[in-house]
C-alpha cells in the first residue's frame, strides 16, 4: 500500500491538494503542478477559487501567466468542495494560525481545515502540515482529530510538519529556492514528506520529529522578532545620544563574522514576526517556562508606532507647530516594501495614533489604491509637488521602490524618514528615526 503512495510520489502521479490559497499556498501549488503534478487548491474564500480558476493571480509574486498556463493545462484547479478530498493522495494544509487576544493563539483555521481533512481521508494517503504553530500541534492535535474515524496514523496515513519559510516580495529566493525542513511522525512519513518536497525544491532537510520541524520554524522566527525589537532600542537610545543608528549598523556590517544587520522602522508587521513568535511564547508558558526575550522584543517593536508619534511632536514644536492642527502625509502602508499585504501593518497603528492625536492624515501607496479596514476609509494621494507641499510632515513609512524620492525631498517641507531611503543625504529637511 505505502509503496503505491510512494511510486505515485516518485512518478509525479500522486495528486496533491493544497488548502489554503494564500501567500503560503498558492506558491507551493503552482510549483507542484509546474512539475507535472495535478493539484488542487481547496479554500473557503469564494473569490479567490474564482479567481484562480480563471488563471488571475492575487498575490504580486504569482505572475497571471504562469497560473493561467497550468489552469488551461488542467494541472491546477481550485475549488471549495471538500468531499474532493477522497480523490487526493497528499493533503498539505497552509492556513493561517493568527493570534486571538495577546499572547494566545487561534487555531480555529487549522482545526476547521483539519476536520474537514479528517471527513474525507481516504487510507494511504500522506497529510503535511505547513501552518506555523507551536510545538507539538501535530503530535498532540492533529493526529487525533485525523485517527477518529478509526485510522492510525503511521498505518493507514502518514503524518509530517514541513513549516514554510517563503519571504514575500522576495525576487531571489522562490519557494523553490529555499532549503526545506520535514519532520514526520515517524521515519515513514518523514520519508515520504522529504521525496514529496524534493520534486520541487533541492534541499529537503529531514530532522528527526513534527516537534523538531515546528520548533525550528519558531527559533527562526523568535531571532527576527527579537532581532528587530533589539535594534528598535539601540535606535532609541542612539536618538537621545544624537548619533545616527543607520551609521552604526553600516560600519558594523563591515564585521565579516559575528554580527547580521537588522534595521530599525515603525514595528514589525505580516502574518508572521508579530505572531508566530507568541505561539512559542504561549505554549513554553504551558510548561511553567517564562520566555522573557519574545515578550519584550513583542511589546518594544509594538510601542514604535506610539514612538513615532512623539518623534514627530517633537518636529513639530521645533518648528512652533501643534501636533493637533498638522497635516502629515504617511508614505508606505503595507507592512513590507513591494508586498501588497496590511496585515498588522505598522504604518495603520501610525495612522490610527495620529487620528487620535486630531491629525489631518492622508497616505500615499504605489500599490494601495485605497484603505478601507476598521474606520479607516482614505484613498492614496496623487504625488506632485503641490500635494507635498501641501503637509508638514511626511512620514517615509515604507521604502516601497517605485516612489520617487527625489520629488518628494524636492518638495516637503520636512521629511520623517524612518527606513533611511535618504542615506548619506544631508538635508535640514530630513529626520531620521
Ligand atoms: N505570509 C508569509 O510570509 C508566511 C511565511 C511563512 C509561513 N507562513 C505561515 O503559513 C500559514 C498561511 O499563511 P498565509 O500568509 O499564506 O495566509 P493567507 O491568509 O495569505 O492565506 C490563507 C488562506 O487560507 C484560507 N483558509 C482559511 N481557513 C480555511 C479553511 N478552514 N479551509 C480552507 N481554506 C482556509 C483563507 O481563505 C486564505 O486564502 C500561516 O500559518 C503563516 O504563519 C506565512
Amino acid at each position: 500500500m505505502t509503496e503505491n503512495l510512494e511510486n505515485k510520489i516518485k512518478t509525479n502521479k500522486a495528486r496533491i491538494a493544497v488548502i489554503g490559497l494564500g501567500y503560503v499556498g498558492l506558491p507551493l501549488a503552482l510549483s507542484f503542478a509546474k512539475k507535472g503534478f495535478k493539484v488542487l487548491g481547496l479554500d473557503n474564500d469564494y473569490d479567490r477559487v474564482k479567481r484562480l480558476n480563471e488563471g488571475t493571480s492575487y498575490i504580486l509574486d504569482i505572475p497571471s501567466k504562469e497560473l493561467k498556463n497550468m489552469v488551461r493545462c488542467e494541472s491546477l484547479k481550485a475549488s471549495t468542495d471538500f468531499a474532493l478530498i477522497k480523490d487526493m493522495d497528499v493533503i498539505i494544509v497552509c492556513v493561517p494560525t493568527p493570534i486571538k487576544r495577546r499572547y494566545t493563539p487561534d487555531i480555529s483555521f487549522m482545526l476547521s481545515a483539519v476536520k474537514s481533512v479528517a471527513q474525507y481521508l481516504k487510507k494511504n494517503t500522506l497529510v503535511v502540515l505547513e501552518s506555523t504553530t507551536y510545538p507539538g500541534t501535530t503530535e498532540e492535535l492533529i493526529r487525533p482529530i485525523l485517527e477518529e474515524k478509526g485510522f492510525k496514523a503511521e498505518k493507514d496515513f502518514f503524518l509530517a510538519f514541513s513549516p514554510e519559510r517563503i519571504d514575500p516580495g522576495n525576487k531571489h529566493y522562490d519557494v523553490t529556492r529555499i532549503p526545506k525542513i520535514v519532520g514526520g511522525l515517524s521515519e515513514k512519513s518523514g520519508y515520504l514528506t522529504k521525496m514529496l518536497y524534493q520534486k520541487i525544491i533541492k534541499k529537503v532537510h529531514l530532522v528527526s520529529s513534527a516537534k523538531v520541524a515546528e520548533m525550528t520554524k519558531l527559533l527562526e522566527n523568535s531571532f527576527r522578532i527579537v532581532n528587530i525589537g533589539w535594534i528598535n532600542e539601540i535606535a532609541m537610545m542612539c536618538h537621545k545620544m544624537r548619533i545616527d543608528i543607520w551609521e552604526v549598523i553600516e560600519a558594523a556590517k563591515t564585521k565579516p563574522f559575528g554580527f547580521m544587520p537588522f534595521y530599525p522602522g515603525l514595528g514589525v508587521g505580516g502574518h508572521c514576526i508579530p505572531e508566530d513568535p507568541l505561539y512559542l511564547y504561549w505554549k513554553a508558558k504551558r510548561y511553567g517556562f517564562n520566555p522573557k526575550f519574545i515578550k519584550l522584543a513583542a511589546d518594544t517593536n509594538a510601542h514604535m508606532s506610539l514612538y513615532a508619534v512623539h518623534r514627530l511632536e517633537e518636529m513639530l514644536t521645533a518648528q512652533k507647530k501643534k501636533i493637533s492642527s498638522s497635516k502629515i502625509l504617511i508614505l508606505g502602508v503595507t507592512y513590507k516594501k513591494d508586498v501588497k499585504d496590511l496585515r498588522k501593518s505598522p504604518s495603520l497603528k501610525l495612522i490610527e495614533h495620529l487620528q487620535l492625536k486630531g491629525t489631518r492624515v492622508d497616505y500615499h501607496d504605489p500599490i494601495i489604491p485605497y484603505l478601507k479596514i476598521g474606520h479607516l476609509d482614505l484613498t492614496s494621494v496623487r504625488l506632485n509637488p503641490r500635494t507635498i507641499s501641501h503637509y508638514d510632515v511626511i512620514v517615509v513609512a515604507v521604502d516601497h521602490t517605485a516612489v520617487n524620492y527625489q520629488l518628494v525631498l524636492k518638495s516637503a517641507k520636512m521629511i520623517f524618514d524612518t527606513r533611511n531611503v535618504y542615506g548619506k543625504i544631508k538635508s535640514q529637511k530630513v529626520i531620521k528615526l
